[in-house]
C-alpha cells in the first residue's frame, strides 16, 4: 500500500507524451484472443488494468512475451480453457471482454462476475440478452449474482441488437461474439467511443468484417477465421491526455500535451476556451495556457456518451470548475453514483454540493493541502490535479488505483516540475485514517 505526497502550488511546465489508451487496449486484448494466428500489439501502456487483463490471458493460456517496448507479441492458438474463473477476474471490468471472445473461439465461456471502479449500479445485463438473442444459452441477466457466467453458443447467429442505453462495453462485446458468428449482426444504439472504433479497427485489419464503428449502428458480418499475424498500434488515452491538460491548466501552468488525437479531446477543449483558457491544436498536441490576467469563468458541463463529455473526465473537470469564478453545475448523465470522490475534495477546500447526479460547485481561490483517499480511478486523478494546485503537501491514500490507469504519473509530473512521490502509507496516515 503506498500513497502520493504531493507539494503543490509549482505551475507544469514542459511537454508530456500520452501513452496507449487503456480502455482501447482491454478492448484488443480480448479481441486478440479471437485470432487464429499470433498477432503483435504496440503502444500497450505499462499499466496494471493491462498486467491483469495480460495475466488472465495467460490464465487461459494465451502465450504473451513482451518483444520490446510497450510492445506485446500474443499468440491465442495455445488457449486451453473457455473458463477464466480466478478471482483475478474481479480485479477489473474489462474482464468481461472474455465473454465475447471466448464464446466466438471455443464456443463456450464460464466467467467471474467482472469488478472495477465503484460509481454505482454496473450492470451487464445488455451483454447477456445480446448473447441470447445471438443463440447462446446459459445464465440469464436476472440471475447473474451467483458468481459465475456460464455461456454456451449454441450456435452463435447475426442478429439485430438494440440497447437502451449506448454502452460501450456490451458494444464492444457483441462486436467481438458477432465477429465469428453465423451471418450479420446490427448493433443499434452503439456506443461511438474512441475505443470501439480502435477495436473494430484491429479485428479487421486481422480479417474481420466490421462497418460503422464510430456511429449508433455498426454492422458485423461473421467470418469463419481470423488470420492474425499483423502487427496494430494502440490510440493514445483520450482520458490520460484530457488530465494533464487539466493539471496544467490548474497550475497555471503551459504544457503541451504530445501523442494524442486532437479530435478525441474536443469536448474538453470547446469547454476549457468557453472558460478562458487558451488550447492551442497541432496534428497530434494540444498546448494548454492562460492569457496574464484572464479570469477564469464558470460553466456547465454534463457528462454523455462520446461524442459528449466523457464520464470519465468528470471528477477532473469538477476540480477545474472549483477554480472559476462564480457558481458551475456538473450534471452526471452516465453513472448514477460518481460524486463519492466530492467529500475528499471538501477536505481540500473545496465548496460544493451535489443533489443526486448534479455537483453544484462554487469557485474557490486555491486549494489547501489535506489527507485524502482515491476512492476510484478518475478520482484519485482529479485528487492529484487538486493537490497540484494546493499550497503545502496533501497525500492522497489508495494511490494504487491511479496506477490503473495512468503510466509513470510520478515521472511524468515530475518531469514538468511536478513534487511528486511514492510513500509508503505507513509512514505518513493521518490519524482519521489509521
Ligand atoms: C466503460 C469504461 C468506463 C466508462 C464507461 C462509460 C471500460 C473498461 N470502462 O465502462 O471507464 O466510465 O464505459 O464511458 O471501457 N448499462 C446497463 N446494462 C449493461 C451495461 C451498461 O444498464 O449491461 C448502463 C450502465 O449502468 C451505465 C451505462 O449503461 O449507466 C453506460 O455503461 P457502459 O458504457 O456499459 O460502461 P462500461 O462498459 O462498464
Amino acid at each position: 500500500m503506498y500513497s502520493y505526497k504531493i507539494i503543490g502550488g509549482k505551475p507544469l511546465k514542459g511537454d508530456v507524451s500520452i501513452s496507449g489508451s487503456k480502455n482501447a487496449v482491454l478492448g484488443v486484448l480480448a479481441a486478440a484472443m479471437m485470432l487464429d494466428g499470433p498477432c503483435t500489439l504496440e503502444n500497450v501502456p505499462d499499466i496494471s488494468d493491462v498486467h491483469v487483463m495480460v495475466d488472465l490471458c495467460r490464465k487461459i493460456g494465451a502465450t504473451i512475451e513482451e518483444v520490446g517496448p510497450y510492445t506485446l507479441r500474443i499468440d491465442p492458438t495455445t488457449i486451453n480453457t473457455y473458463q477464466a474463473t480466478g478471482p483475478e477476474v474481479s480485479k477489473i471490468r474489462a474482464s468481461y471482454y472474455l465473454l465475447g471472445a471466448l464464446l466466438a473461439r471455443c464456443g463456450k465461456a464460464y466467467l467471474r462476475l467482472p469488478g472495477g471502479c465503484n460509481f454505482g449500479q454496473r450492470p451487464i445485463d445488455y451483454h447477456l440478452r445480446a448473447f441470447k438473442a445471438m443463440g447462446a444459452k446459459g445464465t440469464n441477466a436476472r440471475d447473474i449474482d451467483n458468481g459465475i457466467i456460464k455461456l454456451e453458443a449454441n450456435p452463435l447467429k447475426g442478429t439485430r441488437v438494440f440497447f437502451d442505453i449506448a454502452s460501450v462495453g456490451a458494444t464492444i462485446n457483441v462486436m467481438l461474439a458477432a465477429t465469428k458468428a453465423q451471418g450479420t449482426t446490427t448493433i443499434i444504439n452503439a456506443a461511438r467511443e474512441p475505443h470501439i472504433v480502435d477495436v473494430a479497427n484491429f479485428l479487421n485489419s486481422m480479417g474481420a468484417k466490421i462497418k460503422g464503428a464510430g456511429t449508433d449502428t455498426i454492422r458485423i458480418t461473421g467470418v469463419p477465421t481470423l488470420p492474425g499475424n499483423f502487427s496494430y498500434s494502440i490510440i493514445p488515452d483520450q482520458i490520460e491526455a484530457g488530465t494533464y491538460m487539466i493539471a496544467a491548466a490548474v497550475t497555471d501552468g503551459d504544457v503541451t500535451i504530445r501523442n494524442l488525437i486532437p479530435t478525441h479531446m474536443e469536448p474538453l477543449s470547446a469547454k476549457m476556451r468557453e472558460m478562458g483558457y487558451q488550447v492551442d491544436e497541432d496534428e497530434d498536441s494540444i498546448r494548454v495556457y492562460k492569457d496574464e490576467g484572464t479570469e477564469i469563468e464558470c460553466t456547465n458541463f454534463k457528462t454523455a456518451p462520446y461524442p459528449g463529455f466523457p464520464t470519465d473526465l468528470q471528477p477532473q473537470a469538477v476540480v477545474l470548475l472549483c477554480l472559476a469564478s462564480g457558481m458551475s453545475k456538473m450534471h452526471e448523465n452516465v453513472w448514477e453514483s460518481r460524486f463519492q470522490y466530492v467529500a475528499e475534495l471538501q477536505k481540500m477546500g473545496a465548496s460544493i454540493t451535489c443533489m443526486e447526479r448534479i455537483a453544484l460547485v462554487n469557485g474557490i481561490d486555491k486549494f489547501k493541502s489535506a489527507y485524502v483517499n482515491a476512492t476510484d480511478l478518475r478520482a484519485g486523478a482529479a485528487l492529484v490535479c487538486a493537490a497540484l494546485n494546493a499550497e503545502g503537501t496533501t497525500f492522497i491514500s489508495s494511490a494504487s488505483r491511479i496506477d490503473r490507469g495512468y503510466e509513470n504519473i510520478v515521472e511524468k509530473l515530475t518531469a514538468l516540475g511536478a513534487t511528486i512521490e511514492r510513500v509508503e502509507n505507513s509512514e505518513y496516515v493521518s490519524d482519521d485514517e489509521a
